[in-house]
């Protein structure tokens, strides 16, 4: 089984944080499926950009999942908090733990999805002992730290890897891809078997975040369509 659905994800690092109840209200009616929340704590990468709080807050604000992904160190730390402030699903970074095992175990027992994360020179050899025990599988295709990025054309080939893996064990992880997604790579991801697509600067740094998100999803749905 593959797993066909599409989904925009809205990365809220590039909203304007004062306006950022109204920016996930917009892209939800354009039809965004996720809304994606980076957290980072200065040490697994190199910034600093929210927590808990504002989880707490955005849960209020939507409907939509809310899909966390922590850039931080030791994350087994703060998963039981991040799914009591809200989180649907939590991603962890194979290379921010000793105990991946242990951390996906975390998020699920904790009550929600659990995802596995991989920095660009990380292989998806990595994740090859908790491909049966995640949701979603994260390719970042930057690396972590910053929206606005250029993507990185390399991690092609590790979605189509993780990609072959799924069909060959009749998996159905989720294949979630972020950084640097745009219009322009969006079709070829979705080719590659992405089914979740990230995007923070080509949707809330355009004059209509709405359109870009109707726009996204209209290109991966229909790569995915001639794909099958
Ligand atoms: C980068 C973050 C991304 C970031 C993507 O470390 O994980 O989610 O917001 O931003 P864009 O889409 O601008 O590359
Ligand atoms: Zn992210």
């Amino acid at each position: 089984m593959s797993y066909a659905r599409v989904e925009i994800a809205p990365s809220i690092l590039a909203s304007d944080f004062a306006r950022l109840g109204e920016q996930v209200r917009m892209v939800e009616e354009a039809g965004a499926d996720v809304i994606h929340v980076d957290v980072m704590d200065g040490h697994f990468v190199p910034n600093i950009s929210l927590g808990i709080p504002v989880v707490e807050s955005l849960r209020k604000a939507t409907k939509l999942p809310l899909d966390v992904h922590l850039m931080i160190d030791q994350p087994e730390r703060y998963i039981a908090d991040f799914v009591r402030a809200g989180a649907s699903r939590v991603l962890v970074h194979e290379e921010s733990t000793v105990h991946l095992d242990r951390a996906v175990a975390m998020v699920r027992e904790h009550g929600a999805e659990a995802g596995a994360a991989i920095n660009p020179a990380t292989p998806v050899a990595m994740l090859g002992e908790v491909l049966d025990k995640v949701d979603t599988v994260l390719v970042m295709t930057v690396n972590p730290g910053f929206g606005g990025q250029k993507f990185i054309p390399n991690t092609y080939e590790k979605i189509r890897q993780l990609n072959h893996m799924r069909a060959r064990y009749n998996a159905s992880f989720r294949i979630e891809v972020d950084g640097g997604v745009d219009l322009e790579n969006t079709a070829a991801l979705a080719q590659a078997g992405a089914n979740t697509f990230v995007a923070g600067t080509s949707i809330f740094h355009t004059a209509d975040p709405a359109a870009a998100t109707r726009q996204l999803k209209k290109l991966a749905t229909q790569a995915l369509s001639q794909k099958a």
